[in-house]
């Protein structure tokens, strides 16, 4: 297993104040527990960035800062959108990619989701890419083939070697559902990913909790957790990666 990583999307959710209370919280917790040998990530929403940036700076142990998204324009006549220098500006080194709620919501496609993964990389971020089948893909046993095609869609514009990179496996029927593939379905579908492209780490999402996560962790290659509605509480979110750590 690669160096492990937890990442936290609280997706909509969180005010600058409530997000600060969480962020004070974390800080404290974090160093009584002493976690260490893993990378931490916490994706805010984009209110929320500037302010969160600001008090992890100052920690002893880092904390990296995560967008949900970007655009891949540079600047322009864009209303409503973010670019990848602007997030650099605000300390963001990492941002989610095509997350499926980004997809089946927004209109993301495999096109835009390779545009903006370069774009990261670009401006010097790196790309928590999400891919993952629908409940329908997956009964037909289409899982390796979809999962297979969008990683491969997402860095077709990137040459070489991956390992700066991370891709999110993320079943879409496991999101928010409580459903989740077994540990071995789980590190049957990373090591395919892995055969696919060279280096990314390749962490799980969905519906990911304390009780889970100890499980998925032991698989050789599970790198790690993206945890959404688990991480909207900073004690429950250190509680997983204590145990998925173990
Ligand atoms: P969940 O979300 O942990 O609430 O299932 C995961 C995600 O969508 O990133």
């Amino acid at each position: 297993m690669a160096r492990p990583c937890f990442v936290a999307n609280w997706k909509m959710n969180k005010t600058v104040e409530e997000s600060i209370s969480y962020i004070r919280l974390f800080q404290e917790q974090c160093t009584t527990l002493s976690i260490q040998n893993c990378d931490l990530i916490l994706a805010p929403p984009y209110t929320a960035l500037f302010s969160i940036w600001k008090i992890i700076s100052g920690f002893s142990r880092p904390i990296g800062l995560a967008a949900q998204n970007l655009y891949y324009e540079a600047d322009g006549p864009y209303t409503g959108e973010i670019s990848a220098r602007m997030l650099c500006e605000i300390g963001c080194q990492y941002v989610i990619i095509g997350h499926s709620e980004r997809r089946i919501h927004f209109g993301e496609t495999d096109f835009s989701v390779a545009a903006k993964v370069h774009a990261a990389i670009s401006a010097g971020l790196t790309p928590i890419l999400c891919v993952g089948e629908s409940a329908k893909e997956r009964e037909d046993g289409k899982t390796i083939e979809v999962v297979q095609r969008q990683v491969k869609e997402g860095f077709c514009k990137i040459e070489g070697d991956l390992s700066h990179c991370i891709v999110a496996y993320e079943p879409i029927w496991a999101i928010g559902t409580g459903k989740t593939p077994t540990p071995s379905e789980l590190e049957q579908v990373h090591q395919k990913i892995a055969q696919s492209v060279r280096g990314p780490r390749v962490i799980y999402g969905g519906s990911v909790n304390e009780g889970n996560v100890a499980a998925f962790m032991k698989e050789p290659h599970v790198d790690g957790m993206l945890v959404g509605g688990a991480s909207l509480s900073a004690e429950t979110f250190l509680n997983i990666i204590q145990v998925g750590i173990q």
